[in-house]
């Protein structure tokens, strides 16, 4: 890969790592510090979540996907807004700070201090509730893949407790941070909440439900594929669950004797296919895999079915990176690493064969698109991006692709902003599907703090129509949701 001379760079390291400092404080105020006009139209609230801990008593930790889960709300009302933020109290995080020292292993590689002996065959690990946030059925919960979710109250974001779904998740049971909504085929249909959990070793089994807005099961289907499986987030259209089986292999040895976290123990096989597994929704049908070129995929953006053809458009990597003992993410050295595309994948029905199109070369992660669009034909595609059209980079902007023109809009917040997830929100009664808003939550190192900023989704190089400057930082985070007022 080209490497670019450090002047040319679109950020500096120093600003990018001070958006992963802790944010220990939990806030609740009315945001004072407004640019621009809030749309009296956007009513409702914008859920995050993601590692709030990033230190510990001294002791980093070393990978992201290893902090305390913090949810932030903030929730606009006729053109004002109000923030608020909490840590989900899962038993780690109450022990831990109860403690004053990490006492669980990350999955990533946090380890407990002490060494050796402290970390051996300590397989517990530490649900972190900190990965997305999902509004269904009147409950709130903050979402972990590797564990149950996490119940908050909506308004003041404290912790119920475990959420097991009338009994459906059962204590060591699991359920995905990435559910998807079906909005139906017809306007007239309910929407459905579809989601997943794995249970994976040397096989694994992928259940999958889908529940009413009562949270009452309307369907639930099991399959058991063989091999490892790292199954982050996956798409559905109306007659298929979509899931991307990297090509990564599990080698538990490490991390049993505690050496590495059992994120560092997954390592990519480029001489393997990636799976596509194209699961009926109709239980009886088979379910069918098929190869493709080797890549890992965290994110998919969207799905549809045509013509005999179903098309998965996903953020793709030509590899997956090991995760190194010892190695601060802080450090890691961007060139070095391969940057997300958008690549859309081609199914053929009749014959089986995929193809691979890299549809966005630019360096991006975090795909969103309209809700009523989730499993159909759509135009718009909305993410984070690099500033640079080339090369592997912080996030720093928000791209609108136009997947019919191929035209793209971009807006920059480089060289001292950094983006995170950026969310369409469609403006009510809108027809047009990029009728809406995006809303993103931006770090700005200049500052040190964080802004909500608004754009119109029809308007993205006219960036923010409003930014919101909160009073103080919150790391970056992972997913959240949009939720029109309850
Ligand atoms: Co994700």
């Amino acid at each position: 890969m080209k490497t670019l001379p450090s002047e040319a760079l679109s950020y500096n390291r120093n600003d990018w790592q001070r958006g992963y400092l802790s944010q220990p404080q939990e806030f609740d105020y009315w945001i004072d510090e407004v640019d621009g006009q809030i749309p009296f139209e956007l009513q409702g609230t914008l859920y995050r979540n993601g590692p709030g801990l990033l230190d510990m008593n001294g002791q980093t930790i070393q990978h992201p996907f290893d902090g305390d889960g913090m949810v932030c709300r903030i929730t606009f009302d006729k053109g004002q807004a109000h923030f608020r933020n909490r840590f989900v109290r899962t038993e780690g995080y109450v022990a831990e700070q109860k403690a004053g020292q990490i006492l669980y292993r990350g999955v990533f590689g946090t380890q407990k201090p002490g060494g050796f002996f402290a970390n051996a065959f300590n397989l517990k690990l530490k649900n972190i509730a900190n990965t997305s946030v999902l509004y269904w059925g009147e409950k709130l919960l903050a979402l972990w893949e590797g564990a149950e979710p996490h119940r908050l109250e909506p308004h003041t974001l404290e912790t119920i407790g475990i959420e097991r779904l009338n009994g459906l998740i059962k204590p060591g049971g699991t359920f995905a941070a990435h559910p998807r909504i079906d909005p139906g085929s017809s306007p007239t249909d309910a929407r459905r909440l579809v989601n997943f959990s794995i249970k994976t070793g040397l096989s694994s089994t992928i259940t999958i439900y889908e529940f009413d807005d009562h949270y009452q099961l309307l369907h639930q289907q099991s399959r058991t594929i063989p091999g490892f499986a790292f199954l982050h987030d996956f798409v559905i259209t109306p007659h298929y669950y979509i899931f991307f089986q990297n090509p990564v292999q599990f080698d538990p040895l490490p991390f049993i004797l505690g050496w590495q976290g059992a994120g560092q123990c997954i390592r990519f096989r480029p001489d393997q296919p990636t799976q596509i597994l194209l699961i009926p929704r109709d239980s009886s049908q088979p379910m069918v895999s098929l190869g493709t070129v080797p890549c890992f995929v965290f994110h998919h953006g969207n799905a549809f079915e045509q013509d005999n053809q179903i098309m998965v458009d996903s953020i793709g990597y030509e590899y997956f990176p090991k995760v190194e003992p010892n190695q601060d993410f802080r450090e890691i050295d961007f060139d070095t690493l391969p940057a997300g595309q958008l690549w859309r994948f081609t199914i053929n029905l009749a014959d089986g064969s995929v193809d691979r199109q890299v549809i966005e070369s630019r360096c991006c992660e975090f795909p969103s698109i309209h809700p009523n669009y989730v499993g159909k034909p759509y135009r718009y595609l909305y993410t984070g991006a690099a500033h640079s059209p080339t090369g592997n980079a912080p996030l720093q902007a928000i791209l609108k692709l136009d997947l019919h023109s191929g035209y793209r809009h971009v807006w920059s917040i480089a060289p001292r902003g950094f983006m995170t997830e950026p969310l369409f929100v469609p403006r009510p009664g809108g027809t047009a599907e990029d009728d809406g808003w995006i809303l993103a939550m931006t770090y700005d190192s200049t500052h040190h703090r964080s802004d909500v900023v608004i754009l119109s989704a029809q308007d993205i190089e006219g960036g923010a129509i409003a930014s919101l400057h909160l009073k103080h930082h919150i790391p970056y985070g992972l997913h959240g949701c949009f939720v029109q007022n309850m």
